[in-house]
């Protein structure tokens, strides 16, 4: 009855959570601001927020497999084929990490591996999702409401 209803509910709930996680804009928001995005190499916080919203609509565990067979990994899709390690023998692997590390609720490594990106191939032009919708926009609105 009601009583099973709920635990099937709960299960679910306890299982999509350990699937995968959605940000909101402004924990997020917050998460950036702390972690040292906010400006970082010229580029507000809003850059940050607009390019994730539009690289994986904030979701920690999103994979795109491309056709080259590479892969675009967690909330800054960042790629398996210069950036993470994904097999052993891999050589570039410029952010000296797992891919498996880029697609966690723990955005440390995937935050530092953005900041690398930004350095090395100077500014977010790696990310397309940026240049189309935020590049040159006013992206205060992103993170407009947040305590941040
Ligand atoms: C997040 O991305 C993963 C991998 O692409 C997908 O399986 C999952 O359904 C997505 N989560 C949400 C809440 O959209």
């Amino acid at each position: 009855g009601m009583k099973a209803a709920g635990i099937f509910a709960l299960i679910g709930c306890l299982v999509t959570s350990t699937e995968s996680k959605l940000y909101t804009r402004c924990k997020l928001a917050q998460i950036f601001a702390r972690a040292g995005l906010d400006n970082y190499a010229g580029f507000s916080l809003g850059n940050w927020i607009c390019m994730a919203y539009y690289e994986s609509g904030y979701n920690t565990t999103a994979e795109t497999i491309l056709e080259d067979g590479s892969i675009d990994y967690g909330i800054f899709q960042i790629n398996s084929y210069t950036w993470c390690r994904y097999a052993k023998l891999q050589e570039k692997n410029h952010c000296h990490v797992a891919c498996s590390a880029l697609v966690t609720d723990d955005l440390t490594d995937a935050i530092i591996c953005a900041k690398k990106i930004v350095k090395e191939t100077q500014g977010m032009n790696y990310w397309q999702g940026w240049k189309k919708h935020c590049e040159g926009k006013d992206l205060s609105e992103w993170k407009k409401g947040c305590d941040v």
